[in-house]
């Protein structure tokens, strides 16, 4: 069991990394002291029963409540974040009661949010159950829910009083999903740690199929990389900004395909970083061979161009969504630009004519 020490301005608590740890969930709380009377578990509709009874066979309190979430970025809105609060409401749970979430990213969000505005806030404690959720949602306290305007636009920063996070959990997934936490992976050790991306590119296999040292071990130091950035900046003022990489024109793509299946958020991060890689290599900010050794990474992820998705049909449709991205505050078009693997530059604006005319040539082949 290892355990990451996480120290914001806001909370300090705990993330627990292994596996079977959610056997063990009793003992981990009874280690951190956190005790309530009431519990409300959200547990993801997605997440196999069996996963639920563990827990629940773990621990007693007074009250246990259960809530079942159909995670989908549709559901993720205020309607069930309110069907929360009348449960919280209607069993009289006080601040010092708890949620625990038990799912993937949406339902984290979700979770989390209600949480932070119950009472102002009551304890939290996260158990993601999906790879992008262990390394990259559940650290850093980002909760909210979609509306007509966009994604992730209510919200709120609340970080959890615990995260477990258990390899257990993460067998029932298919590889797709896998995949898609990879993406967050990668993106952590090009932004800070090339000792750490190599490790990436040797035990690729290894990580995938989720053989537990490998697995483990890529959390751990993704979770690492994530915790550091957070620590620093837990409000998003500039070097969690970084976190972004790759994402400007994922997010893009994704959007210009109406979040179809064909191309899940994971895969649009893996093209996201195959673009901005390219784009950092053209404009000359990227040496040719950090440039080759990624390029060659991502095409074992059976990334190589974007002709299987789109056509120059696409091209205006992906621009306006990435001037319109909502981290953008201007008419120019922000990157965050991979300046050699384990380093990046935050405040790089473009001209949306520059980048259209880099997709139309290189990505286009
Ligand atoms: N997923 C990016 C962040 O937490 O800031």
């Amino acid at each position: 069991m290892n355990i990451l020490r996480i120290n914001t301005k806001s909370k300090k608590y705990n993330i627990y990394i292994g596996h079977n740890l959610i056997a063990k969930f009793n003992k981990i709380i009874k280690k951190e002291k956190i005790s309530f009377k009431k519990s409300l578990v959200i547990v993801d509709k997605n997440v196999p029963k069996k996963f639920l009874k563990k827990i629940y066979s773990s621990f007693r309190c007074e009250r246990k409540l259960t809530f079942f979430f159909n995670s989908s970025e549709k559901n993720k809105n205020f309607n069930y974040v309110n069907s929360i609060l009348e449960i919280l409401f209607k069993n009289n749970f006080s601040r010092n009661d708890v949620i625990i979430c038990l799912g993937g990213g949406i339902s984290g969000d979700v979770a989390g949010f209600a949480a932070s505005i119950y009472k102002r806030g009551l304890k939290f404690i996260n158990i993601p159950s999906t790879l992008l959720s262990q390394v990259d949602s559940s650290i850093g306290g980002k909760t909210g829910v979609n509306n007509k305007f966009g994604k992730n636009l209510i919200g709120s920063f609340y970080q959890p009083d615990l995260v477990i996070s258990d390899t257990l959990l993460l067998q029932s997934l298919p590889r797709r999903e896998i995949i898609c936490g990879y993406a967050e992976i990668l993106k952590h050790s090009l932004i800070k740690n090339k000792k750490f991306f190599l490790f990436l590119d040797k035990n690729l296999k290894n990580i995938l199929n989720l053989k537990n040292k490998f697995i483990t071990k890529a959390i751990i130091e993704s979770c690492k990389i994530k915790k550091q950035i957070i620590e620093k900046d837990e409000k998003e003022t500039n070097l969690r900004k970084t976190l972004n990489l790759g994402h400007t024109f994922g997010h893009a793509y994704e959007a210009t395909l109406n979040y179809s299946k064909k191309l899940n958020h994971g895969e649009a991060v893996l093209y996201g970083i195959f673009s901005a890689a390219q784009f950092s290599n053209k404009f000359n900010f990227l040496n040719n061979n950090d440039y080759k050794l990624l390029i060659s990474h991502l095409s074992n992820l059976g990334i190589f161009d974007l002709n299987k998705f789109f056509s120059k049909k696409h091209l205006n449709r992906i621009i306006s969504f990435m001037v319109s991205d909502k981290k953008n505050n201007s008419k120019k078009i922000n990157l965050i630009i991979l300046k050699k693997i384990g380093k990046v530059n935050i405040s790089n604006q473009f001209y949306p004519e520059k980048v259209k005319k880099f997709i139309n040539s290189n990505l286009f082949k």
